[in-house]
């Protein structure tokens, strides 16, 4: 079984098209391992649903029609509806503000459009911001949603390639509805046979990010059991976990919810059938593990 698996993630991991280039930059953003999610996802599925979508790197590494991206933070989400619905103005956005920052003192440009974004937080602003700020970690103050990261000592990539990445990524996500929603609604929308990739802001490691303090990892796994009772499959991401016996498991995971676990590193995997007791990497850091209800 479990070598029937391998030749099945070695398949889909050669028909996963790889992304060329990030759109936005985004902390815990899942671009590494994309490719590597995705060719776990079953052979055959109905709709996908992606309930915390941030950057959306599995969505558009994916590149799948009848799509649905949803996240609940509002200015990404509007950025995610001009992709489609506006690209132009999305590149729009960009090339005036990094012509901007080119023509004047860089610093004081990349203040001003945070000062503008922290008045009122919109698209147009973050999108520039994420990519112009130190070391691409957009960081939000938790009392407030404050965006305090400094500017970054890189330069910006031109409005020519940045142009061209929306191409790429409006031609990949043009079957996509996107939604501002908890994940609770966009996860009930999800029907037998459909599919939903679950990152949530949460890992093994860090325990809870992006100031989402209201966050309840409990929760999420109980809207999991009652996707698995429709029929729904559902994968897992949490983050920063080591095998190496130095951080213990203590996820408060329900015995049977999950069926599969697949421990992600930069260019390979390991897999594990719960029901197996499989054996897995032993004394190695990981860097992602996933989780399958299937
Ligand atoms: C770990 S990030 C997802 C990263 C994404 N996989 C990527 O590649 O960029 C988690 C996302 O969940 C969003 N989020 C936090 N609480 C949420 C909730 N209750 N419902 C939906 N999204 C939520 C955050 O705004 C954040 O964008």
């Amino acid at each position: 079984m479990q070598q029937l698996l391998f030749d099945s993630f070695e398949t889909a991991f050669q028909k996963a098209k790889p992304l060329k280039g990030q759109l936005l930059k985004w902390i815990g953003n899942k671009q590494r391992f994309a490719q590597q999610i995705v060719s776990f996802f079953p052979e055959r599925f109905g709709r996908y649903f992606e309930p915390f979508l941030g950057s959306g790197a599995v969505l558009a590494t994916l590149a799948r029609e009848e799509s649905v991206g949803a996240d609940t933070f509002p200015p990404l989400m509007e950025i995610w509806q001009t992709l489609i619905a506006c690209p132009d103005g999305l590149k729009r956005w960009y090339s005036e503000r990094w012509n901007r920052l080119m023509r004047g003192d860089k610093k004081d440009v990349y203040e001003a459009i945070k000062a503008s974004y922290n008045q009122t937080p919109n698209g147009a602003d973050l999108l520039f911001l994420c990519r112009s700020c130190y070391g691409g970690v957009v960081r939000f103050r938790k009392a407030d949603g404050y965006m305090s990261t400094p500017c970054g000592i890189h330069t910006p990539i031109p409005p020519e390639s940045f142009g061209k990445r929306v191409d790429d990524w409006a031609a990949r996500l043009k079957g996509t509805t996107f939604l501002l929603a908890h994940y609770e609604e966009t996860m009930s929308r999800a029907r037998k046979g459909d599919m939903v990739y679950c990152d949530p802001p949460y890992s093994d490691t860090q325990s809870i990010l992006y100031g989402a303090q209201g966050f309840s990892l409990e929760h999420l796994l109980e809207v999991i059991a009652d996707c698995k009772s429709r029929g729904v499959n559902v994968a897992l991401s949490i983050d920063g976990f080591k095998r190496s016996g130095k951080k213990q498991c203590d996820l408060p995971l329900p015995k049977g919810l999950f069926a599969t676990e697949v421990f992600l590193d930069c260019g390979r995997c390991m897999l594990k059938r719960f029901q197996m007791n499989g054996r897995s990497l032993a004394d190695e850091v990981v860097h992602d593990r996933l989780l399958l209800t299937y």
